[in-house]
């Protein structure tokens, strides 16, 4: 039985400063304290708890929603490592026995970078001889579970990983905390995945037919070619978009995209029907999240999901402060709100923003 002290998080490799940082600054914030160690560029941070017991009350206290830079938290023992080529199952069967029992489920991942890229043939491989003893000594259930915890193995090469679990109530649900999404050929662009993933990531699934149905007026702001009004487009919504660069004219001949060759800082919309904002013009984060705020403050939509570009530095302070400030500037205005955020996989130096007014 391994000493589960640590909480490993997935993040996109080059953000594993901004993961420890935020990682640190929450636990601390629900008085675990401990310390974040960074490899650059690894995809992943370890945060370790300087006191026992911590790192599995962090994986089930800290709402794994309010992470912005994380993918995916679970908690582990030290880093196991020489797994003898022979027998890898053994040791991660030694290190698992005592920690968890009639788990739900088994993740066998890597980061998100090169060297994971070449060990994933290899986690699909090992992924099935290790189930069967897993199953066989009571670790994990014979049948999928998603009430019950998820075992993850974490391999940083073919003889080292980390082993624990996550809590299937404050976890990402996907593989790698990665939806895995196909780019659709008729899509005008390809950041039309950010767009789909931010609905999978922000929006429970059986609210789907509610919040994305047919009908909705939609405005994007800064839309052109077209891939966020075309996922707008594809539930059936009509979309007012809003950009002097041209939109794909297929998108147009729908009828569903009226194109505004406009100032998206100066859009007003005309009347008082528009359910969804998008917005993802390239300017400073503080000069959006102004903007955003005004949209909602006025009442001029009910949701809404916006990128936030990073600066070079101080990322996780400028993400900090300007999510903070919109909370601030909602509540002085008694606007009643959700606010979540996430470095989408799609994401690149930028964070998405959802934003969802609560009525009532
Ligand atoms: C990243 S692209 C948007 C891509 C689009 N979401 C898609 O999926 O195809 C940013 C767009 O914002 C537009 N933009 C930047 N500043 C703007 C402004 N002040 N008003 C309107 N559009 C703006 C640019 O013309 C550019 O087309």
């Amino acid at each position: 039985m391994q000493k589960l002290n640590k909480v490993i998080l997935y993040c996109r490799p080059g953000f594993e400063k901004e993961c420890a940082a935020e990682i640190t600054d929450k636990a601390a914030a629900h008085e675990i304290f401990g310390f974040a160690k960074v490899i650059d560029n690894s995809g992943y941070t370890v945060f370790e708890c300087y006191q026992e017991g911590d790192a599995q009350k962090l994986i089930t206290t800290l709402p794994f929603k309010t992470l912005v830079f994380a993918r995916q938290m679970f908690v582990a023992g030290d880093l196991l490592t020489n797994l003898p080529a022979t027998d890898r199952i053994t040791p991660i069967i030694e290190a698992l026995t005592g920690c968890i029992n009639k788990a739900g489920s088994l993740r066998v991942e890597v980061a998100d970078t090169n060297e994971g890229k070449e060990l994933a043939g290899f986690c699909r491989k090992f992924t099935v001889p290790l189930r069967q003893v897993l199953r066989q000594k009571r670790l994990l259930l014979n049948v999928e579970n998603s009430a019950r915890p998820v075992i993850h193995l974490l391999f940083i090469n073919n003889h080292s990983c980390y082993v624990g679990y996550s809590d299937t109530q404050n976890n990402s649900p996907f593989h790698m905390g990665i939806p895995r999404l196909k780019f659709p050929a008729d899509a005008p662009s390809r950041s039309t995945l950010k767009l789909e993933e931010a609905f999978h990531q922000f929006i429970p699934y059986e609210e789907w037919d509610e919040r994305l149905r047919g009908g909705l007026n939609a405005v994007d702001l800064g839309a052109s070619p077209g891939g966020w009004s075309y996922q707008l487009v594809k539930r059936s919504m009509f979309v007012y978009a809003i950009d002097n660069g041209a939109m794909d004219e297929k998108l147009l001949e729908t009828g569903q995209v009226k194109h505004f060759k406009e100032d998206g800082f100066k859009f007003t919309p005309k009347k008082h029907n528009i359910y969804w904002l998008v917005c993802d013009m390239v300017e400073k984060p503080a000069k959006v999240a102004e903007l955003m705020a005004q949209w909602l403050i006025n009442g001029w939509c009910r949701e809404a999901i916006f990128n936030l570009k990073l600066p070079m530095k101080k990322r996780y302070e400028v993400v900090k402060q300007n999510l903070a400030w919109l909370n601030d500037e909602l509540i002085k205005h008694q606007v009643n709100a959700q606010i979540q955020a996430k470095q989408l996989y799609h994401d690149r130096e930028e964070i998405t923003v959802h934003v969802q007014k609560i009525w009532g």
